[in-house]
């Protein structure tokens, strides 16, 4: 049989990993997907000094989509500008596409997907999701007896490797971020990263193939790391938690709760010890019970080795009825929900709280009182020493689970107090059980 041919469009970071993928591994993929893949050509404006392109033709990315001899489009740009267009091309001109692209899928999926069933082409996009973890197809298929109950996520690695560094050295924020850049994990645009915008972008891509509802990027609570401080971390220690910068996906029976923000977990869970750039992602199904997904979550080769994971499947899939193809979104189009997906305020979770006291007899009970009256239950609370430099004392507590709007009332009350000095700190405890 002919072999498959394949334009790679982005030749930097993933777009060279899966060149070099496909290269040296040709034989075996072939064995694999039963007919030769050929990278027939490449859309880039520069070469990858990592790649031997010498007998590729490279042109204008968009050329890509229009060659009629290219089968598949790869598209490795990134964004959401040239890239959607790229992918719109393709699908017009009847090309199946593989992408690594989440911003572009979690933003434009639903309307890229819809495209795709009327031209009855496929459009993968295993890599858009924590890297070489085969996260996706692990949901999509091999969880498909179960109800997914709930999914959290370590899914962005340069946000673990700013705050395992941190924790484990002390190094500075700024100091660790220009490191995971230079080692080509961060977005062009690193507030993506610490702000929590790129695991939103997974978690969106996630929760729609967990629970079988449109993405819904726009709904995604988003919380970054920037904040938190060398104490909160600390104090999170002596508690017997870790902190991790978590996208967290709940069915609940008022809708789903989508949302991205720094957490404490239990130091002993798994999860908990993912350190560095890794990834990790924890599905529980009602089935099943809760599974646990590791690896890299970024870098040139574990991209590219769901990138070309994606293009064998698509080359097995190539010849078979669209009708009969596992759904984009796991589940099929027609029978997406619209289970409404809960604003913040409305989702549930316990928290720690950080509160500077003034060292005054009574500011501890007016705290407790806040709580109670609220219904909010307290699990453990810590007081240190007052500190040196403003005499305040740092109080730590944690609360059992209360629907947010509950705690943001709490707050607000004990913020108001005159034995208690500027804002409270805020972190949400999940304990993953
Ligand atoms: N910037 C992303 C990360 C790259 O750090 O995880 C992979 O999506």
């Amino acid at each position: 049989m002919k072999p498959v041919k394949v334009g790679i469009c982005g030749l930097g970071t993933v777009g060279g990993g899966t060149f070099n993928v496909l290269k040296r591994n040709a034989e075996e993929i072939a064995r694999r997907a039963g007919r030769g893949i050929e990278v027939a050509q490449i859309g880039a404006r520069s070469s990858n000094p990592r790649c031997d392109t010498s007998d590729t033709p490279v042109t204008s990315v968009l050329e890509v989509a229009d060659n009629p001899d290219i089968d598949i489009v790869i598209e490795l740009i990134g964004g959401y500008t040239v890239a959607r267009e790229l992918v719109m091309k393709a699908i017009d001109n009847g090309k199946h596409v593989v992408t690594a692209n989440k911003a572009l899928i979690a933003v434009h999926g639903n309307e890229i997907f819809a495209k795709a069933r009327e031209k009855g082409v496929i459009v993968a996009f295993e890599a858009s999701v924590a890297g070489g973890i085969p996260i996706i197809k692990a949901i999509r298929e091999g969880l498909a007896g179960n109800q997914i109950n709930w999914l959290a996520g370590i899914i962005n690695g340069t946000g673990n490797f700013i705050l395992t560094e941190m924790r484990e050295k002390g190094r500075t924020f700024d100091d660790v971020l220009k490191e995971a850049q230079a080692l080509g994990y961060a977005e062009a645009d690193p507030t993506f990263d610490v702000e929590g915008i790129d695991a939103a972008h997974k978690l969106t891509i996630l929760a729609s193939i967990a629970f079988g509802v449109p993405l819904q990027f726009d709904k995604a609570y988003t919380e970054g790391i920037t904040r938190l401080t060398t104490a909160d971390v600390n104090y999170a220690e002596a508690l017997g938690y870790r902190i991790k910068h978590l996208g967290m996906a709940r069915r609940t029976e008022a809708g789903i709760e989508l949302r991205v923000h720094p957490t404490l977990i239990p130091a002993d869970r798994l999860i908990a010890n993912v350190n560095g750039v890794m990834n990790a992602v924890m599905v529980n199904g009602d089935a099943v019970g809760s599974t646990l997904f590791y690896g890299a979550g970024a870098g040139m080769e574990p991209t590219a080795s769901a990138v070309v994971a994606d293009v064998v499947d698509v080359v097995r899939a190539m010849t078979s009825d669209p009708e009969n193809r596992v759904p984009h979104l796991a589940f099929q189009p027609d029978a997406l929900s619209d289970h409404p997906v809960l604003p913040i305020s409305a989702c549930a979770s316990a928290y720690y709280l950080r509160i500077q006291a003034k060292d005054h007899p009574g500011v501890l009970a007016q705290v407790a009182s806040i709580l109670s009256e609220r219904g909010i239950n307290i699990e453990s609370i810590m007081q240190k020493e007052a500190e040196e430099h403003d005499g305040l004392v740092p109080m730590i507590l944690l609360t059992h689970q209360v629907i947010e709007q509950k705690i943001d009332d709490a707050i607000a009350a004990m913020e108001g107090l005159e034995g208690v000095a500027g804002k409270v700190m805020r972190i949400r405890v999940e304990q993953l059980n």
